[in-house]
This record gives C-alpha cells, sequence and structure tokens, in this order.
C-alpha cells in the first residue's frame, strides 16, 4: 500500500514539477528525497512520512505562485487524499510542506518533528556544495541578475520580506544565504554532509575571486 502511494507520489510530483526552472525541477525533488532516506537510516522516523513529505516540499513554490504560501499543502493535501492517506499522515506532511522553507526559520528545534528536521536537512543541503552552486547561478540566470557586482554589497541580515524581493548577485546569495546553512543543519548525518559541501563553496569562491582578479 505504502509503496503504491510513493510511486504515485513520484509520478505526480515528476508531472507537476515539469513546468519549473532547472533549479527547482523534479531532480531537486529527486535528490532532497535521496538524501533525505540517506539521512533517515540514522534517525528514528517514519520512512513514510518522510518520503512523502520529500517529494512533495515543492509541488507549488510560493515563489511561482505570486507568493501565495498556502498553495503547496493545499496541492499536497489534495493529492494525498485522493491516495487514500489518513488524515493523520496527511497532517504531518502539510506541517512539514508549509514549514521548510529558508524563510521561515522562526521555528524552533524543539518544533520540528524528526521527520520535518530530516526533509529541511536535505533541502537544504541541495542549496549547497557543487550542485548548490549549479542551482544559485541557475536560479540567478532565470531572475536576470548578474553574476557578481562588487558595487553591491551582500544584505546580511533581512526580514522575511526583505528576502522575498530582493534584488542581489548570485555570488552575494553565497554569503547571504549559502554559507550559513551548514550551522542550521538539524541533525548530526545532515550536519557531516553539510560541512563536506560547505567546504567546497568556500574553495570555489576562493578561486572565484582569484580569477575575479586576475590571478
Ligand atoms: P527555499 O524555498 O528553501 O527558501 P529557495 O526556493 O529560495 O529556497 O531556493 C531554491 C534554490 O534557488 C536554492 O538553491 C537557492 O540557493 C537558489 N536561490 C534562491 N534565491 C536565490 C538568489 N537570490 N540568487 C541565487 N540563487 C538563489
Ligand atoms: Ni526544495
Amino acid at each position: 500500500m505504502n509503496n503504491n502511494v510513493i510511486q504515485s507520489t513520484i509520478d505526480f510530483a515528476k508531472n507537476e514539477l515539469a513546468k519549473y526552472e532547472s533549479g527547482h525541477d523534479w531532480y531537486h525533488t529527486f535528490r532532497v528525497w535521496s538524501v533525505a532516506k540517506k539521512i533517515a537510516e540514522h534517525e528514528k522516523a517514519d520512512l513514510f512520512v518522510v518520503e512523502l513529505s520529500a517529494l512533495l516540499h515543492d509541488i507549488a513554490d510560493a515563489k511561482f505562485h505570486n507568493g501565495n504560501e498556502e498553495i503547496g499543502s493545499i496541492v499536497a493535501s489534495k493529492f494525498l487524499k485522493s491516495q487514500n492517506v489518513s488524515s493523520e499522515i496527511i497532517e504531518k506532511v502539510v506541517y512539514i510542506i508549509r514549514n521548510i522553507s529558508f524563510k521561515s526559520e522562526g521555528i524552533e528545534k524543539s518544533k520540528k518533528t524528526i521527520e520535518f528536521q530530516i526533509v529541511q536537512d536535505a533541502d537544504r543541503l541541495d542549496a549547497i556544495g557543487a550542485i548548490g552552486i549549479a542551482r544559485a547561478f541557475a536560479f540567478g540566470g532565470f531572475k536576470n541578475h548578474k553574476i557578481f557586482d562588487p558595487e553591491i554589497p551582500p544584505a546580511l541580515s533581512m526580514t522575511k520580506a526583505e528576502y522575498k524581493n530582493h534584488n542581489s548577485t548570485s555570488i552575494n546569495h553565497f554569503y547571504e544565504k549559502l554559507l550559513k546553512l551548514k550551522d542550521l543543519m538539524n541533525t548530526e548525518a545532515g550536519r557531516a554532509l553539510a560541512l563536506k559541501r560547505h567546504k567546497f563553496l568556500e574553495k570555489y569562491l576562493e578561486h572565484f575571486f582569484e580569477e575575479w582578479n586576475g590571478l
């Protein structure tokens, strides 16, 4: 039963995500799902909730729906109902989808279920390391942002509203978000993976600025 639901959730996510740019497409979801399963091996968690939440976490991103932050949970819950998933599980999954974003960092760790912690770590891991770098430039290109501009300093502390409307450069995004993620990891396994990817970001920036300065 659970395996059938997972398979139809994969099909649903593939189909729904087909219209997004490459940083938010099905393969982002696929990677989050894979890493979440890996992290879950080290934790006592409900794997069904972890998998469904990972597969549905970006099903309708607010950024692409005029900032509507409820739409993802509505789409996910409607889909899960159609699959006869119990309302108890749907509630757990919807809670995760609603709260997972970086902008909602206000939530204390004690209020995060272990399943939430795992999926959030997996989502954050996909924003750092080699893949994270590719996604930052893909997103920047999509938004017509510059790669880098020494005249535009990074904005290091922003409110939720400012973050959403922020027009910066892709390199600034490393300082505004990506380099902060390793310290925001919830799980031990997530932290270990983040550290490795963080080091790669630092190495990348070192080379970027060397080349920027003609070295
Ligand atoms: P979340 O929804 O978890 O807050 P986002 O949707 O903002 O995360 O980010 C998705 C991907 O797009 C990430 O890899 C992130 O680094 C990248 N991204 C988001 N905003 C920017 C930006 N201003 N410049 C470059 N990349 C960005
Ligand atoms: Ni995501």
